[in-house]
């Protein structure tokens, strides 16, 4: 059994009571390592620090991982335009690779022989902690309190209670919530009935359609090379650049999600979402590459997408065949340089204008102007062979053979 753990570490009560209950019952010593990936709010680094200490951890890391989790993880995502099952931009499953990496590294510096996550034995976030550890770090244990203990909520805010951990949780939890810059997930309570609609309290970045300003209004994303470099001609770092669509996106009633979709562990699960910022970013960036992608090169890159969308979801960040698939997207993006205009209208988001400058959108071959480029010539030997084959087809066996 392992000695020293190093917990992914959130504040909350399963993981304030799983590091008492980790040295009661296996007596181990941990380590509390919170990974900010754009969840912490002001102040709340004070509150967990407070907390982990109260629950016994024997160390408190709080570590800023913002914009390496945007630059190292949103951006491979945003360039494959990430969308599991067709919608679902991965909101915790891009964070849970990065937050291993901060894991593993804690523990080499305090020389632990495990990390810990506290996710339960039904969910998707236990594969995503485990797998990328064990490519990781093959040698480090994993320890899952909560997959382990069997104890109910009641039983969590009891024993919190009894231990001191201050916390200001209660018996009834309504959702199970997580999130980061790249939006938010929410499940549990009256979701669990694919077919009562969500209630609007759970919502937090996004607002009700009829809530938002009733003029519509444009935001010109600007890429480079597949990376977002500026809003609205003003350059701004990736983290700003997610925040502020955030706030701005989401405020016009633009984010949400509400589908059913299929997790790693074989389990169909309903799940609400608000993903303001992630959704107009792939959106933007997919209009650009309309316009900028060759057209072969991209239709192969569509179907390269599902198969990464899948295995970020799956928890293969760290395998061997992202890597080559990050490798195919990755040499796509040179070109994927210009601008789209957003168009934000209550409770939508579209692309209404676009322009690259070494776009293949090539005017004097696209018009219907009559002094165009086209050799409008070449089309009939071409439009002939096209539709040869399909042509002798029909002669011999099909309608033309009557
Ligand atoms: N279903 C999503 C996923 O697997 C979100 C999971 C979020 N976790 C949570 N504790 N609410 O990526």
């Amino acid at each position: 059994m392992a000695k020293r753990v190093v917990l992914a570490y959130s504040g909350g009560l399963d993981t304030s009571v799983a590091v008492r209950w980790m040295r009661e019952e296996w007596g181990v010593e941990v380590v509390a390592c919170a990974v900010d990936v754009g969840q912490l709010r002001e102040g709340e680094e004070d509150t967990i620090r407070e907390r982990a200490v109260a629950a016994g951890a024997v160390e408190v890391e709080v570590i800023d991982a913002r914009e390496e989790y945007a630059r190292d993880f949103l951006v491979p995502a945003l360039q494959a335009n990430a969308l599991y099952e067709g919608k679902y931009p991965l909101v915790s499953a891009l964070s849970r690779p990065v937050i291993v990496e901060h894991l593993v590294a804690s523990a080499r510096r305090h020389g632990a022989d495990a990390v810990g996550h506290g996710c339960t034995g039904k969910g998707n976030d236990q594969v995503r902690f485990e797998v990328s550890t064990r490519v990781l770090a093959p040698d480090l244990e994993v320890l899952a309190p909560v997959r382990n203990w069997g104890l109910s909520r009641a039983d969590c805010v009891e024993l919190a209670a009894k231990w001191d951990i201050p916390i200001g949780a209660t018996k009834e939890k309504l959702y199970s919530i997580d999130e980061n810059m790249w939006g938010r997930a929410i499940e549990c309570g009256v979701l669990e009935n694919p077919w009562s609609s969500p209630p609007q309290e759970p919502y937090s970045i996004t607002k009700h359609p009829k809530d938002a300003p009733s003029e519509p209004t444009d935001v010109v994303v600007q890429f480079d090379a597949g990376v977002p470099v500026a809003l609205d001609g003003e350059r701004v770092g990736l983290v700003e650049c997610i925040d502020r669509l955030t706030t701005t996106v989401g405020g016009y009633g633009f984010g949400r999600l509400d589908m059913v979709e299929n997790r790693r562990v074989g389990i169909k699960s309903r799940e609400v979402y608000e993903c303001p910022a992630s959704l107009a970013l792939i959106l933007a960036h997919q209009d650009l590459e309309g316009i900028t992608l060759e057209r072969d090169v991209m239709r192969e890159k569509q179907r390269i997408e599902i198969r990464v969308s899948e295995l970020i979801y799956d928890g293969m960040w760290h395998a061997p065949l992202m890597q080559a698939l990050r490798a195919f997207v990755d040499s796509t993006q040179q070109h994927v340089t210009g601008e789209v205009r957003l168009r934000l209208d209550p409770g939508r988001c579209y692309a209404v204008g676009r322009r690259a400058p070494r776009g293949l959108y090539d005017h004097d071959l696209a018009t219907y102007d009559a002094e165009d480029a086209f050799r409008h010539q070449d089309s009939e030997g071409f439009v002939r062979l096209w539709g040869l084959s399909a042509e002798t087809w029909s002669r011999r066996q099909g309608p033309g053979a009557r």
